[in-house]
């Protein structure tokens, strides 16, 4: 066993926890923070991103005791029922779920990908290291390849990331 302390959300949560527990564990099962989903347990559909310090990571990949001190945000922090964040209201707005499974995941990742693109970092697809990273179609599908959506809402996923981004444009 071992403590660790992080904040969830804007809280500062203090665990005591078995030092093989995920940190996709430790917010479902300890801190009963259900939005995460475990779709497959092992780094290949994406279902459990959260963001950690402002990058995406798959939580089911990492141990809750390696987040000392780390700010963790999930869909939960995102925005609430009665003031959704603008990605999750984009979200309802075009459609982009089937059975909802993957949808937690798929909305912190198109969050934290909007902030790649806008920090300059490139993705396996961006053709000019040296331009400004632009938020087209090709660079939203390469950048939300580890998100898997086994009903196929992919078409009004990307529809609804394009529209936050121009937004923010
Ligand atoms: S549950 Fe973590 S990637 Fe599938
Ligand atoms: S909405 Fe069902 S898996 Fe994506």
């Amino acid at each position: 066993m071992s403590k660790v302390s992080f904040s969830v959300n804007g809280e500062v949560r203090d665990l005591e926890l078995d030092t093989r527990t995920t940190l996709l564990d430790a917010l479902r099962e300890h801190l009963h923070l259900t939005g995460t989903k475990k779709g497959c347990d092992h780094g290949q559909c994406g279902a459990c991103t959260v963001i950690v310090d402002g990058r995406r990571i798959n939580a089911c990949l990492s141990l809750a005791v390696m987040h000392e001190g780390d700010a963790i945000t999930t869909v939960e922090g995102l925005g609430s029922p009665e003031n959704l964040h603008p990605m999750q209201a984009a979200f309802i707005k075009h459609d982009g779920f089937q059975c909802g499974y993957c949808t937690p995941g798929q909305i912190c990742s198109s969050v934290a990908v909007l902030e790649e693109i806008k920090a300059g970092i490139p993705s396996h697809v961006t053709a000019d290291l040296t331009a400004a990273s632009q938020v087209t179609p090709e660079e939203i599908r390469e950048r939300m390849s580890g998100n898997i959506c086994r009903c196929g809402a992919y078409s009004n996923i990307l529809d609804a990331i394009t529209e936050v981004a121009e937004r923010q444009a």
